[in-house]
């Protein structure tokens, strides 16, 4: 802040990516529909079999290395031209910093990083040729897990990001089912003087105040530009 431009927030989820080939989590073929969530992102499962989990999301990162950003994460980095712009996404995947976002909180953490087990200060960024091979699960001598909020495990950034909404003149919904919490209950903190937009293909129910394109994330990022 510090300057009298307009402060945008974008609260993204899982559609923000689809068209850049990264699969969505509750979509038809949504990975939820072929991994079993539990097994492979909850602290209990993770407790049961840790080899799993670290196979399941190497094979993420091996798919997010694949990927490109898309014009929707392109358009929003564009937009700091004019904004005091904010990304608060539920990805872990980093194809808003790709595009060039500055401010980028990841609410359910980062597929590129993980945390040592006995030390969560110490988070280590894998390189991306350790993810051509079996899942790294001891570095430095220490044993990691995904740097990723499980289910049942607390958002620890929910507070920062609630913050940032509560100061937004502009909040941007994009490609989110709106059913996780507590990401799902960020837009009720917006001023009642902000102007809220949702950009969703297949949008969950939203208040009438939010202002719902219905397109994917590209053309929906086009749209909400002549809107603005
Ligand atoms: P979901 O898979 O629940 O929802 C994806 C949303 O993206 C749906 O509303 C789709 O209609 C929409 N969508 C599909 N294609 C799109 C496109 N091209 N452009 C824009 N939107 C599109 O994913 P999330 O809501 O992000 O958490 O899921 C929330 C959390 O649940 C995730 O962060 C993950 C998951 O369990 C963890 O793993 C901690």
């Amino acid at each position: 802040m510090g300057n009298d431009k307009k402060k945008i927030v974008f609260l993204t989820g899982a559609g923000m990516s689809a068209e850049s080939g990264i699969k969505t989590f509750r979509d038809t073929n949504g990975l939820w529909e072929n991994y079993p969530v539990m097994d492979v992102a909850s602290a209990d499962g993770f407790a049961r079999n840790p080899a799993l989990v670290h196979q399941f999301y190497n094979m993420r990162r091996a798919d997010l290395l694949k990927a490109q950003p898309n014009d929707g994460h392109r358009l929003v980095a564009e937009l700091e031209k004019d904004y005091d712009v904010y990304v608060i996404t539920q990805n872990v995947d980093n194809l808003h910093e790709r595009a060039g976002s500055s401010n980028v909180l990841h609410l359910h953490g980062e597929l590129m990083k993980v945390r040592a087990l006995d030390d969560e200060s110490k988070v280590y960024e894998l390189k991306p040729e350790a993810i051509e091979t079996t899942p790294e699960t001891i570095i430095d001598g220490h044993h990691v897990r995904p740097h990723i909020v499980f289910f049942q495990e607390a958002v620890p950034m929910i507070e920062p990001a609630i913050d940032i909404v509560k100061q937004a003149d502009i909040v941007v919904v994009i490609g989110t089912s709106l059913v996780v919490y507590p990401a799902a209950g960020l837009l009720s903190f917006a001023p009642p003087s902000a102007r809220l937009f949702y950009i969703d293909p297949n949008p969950a129910v939203v208040p009438n105040r939010v202002n719902v394109i219905k397109k994917g994330a590209s053309e929906g990022m086009k749209e909400l530009i002549k809107q603005l």
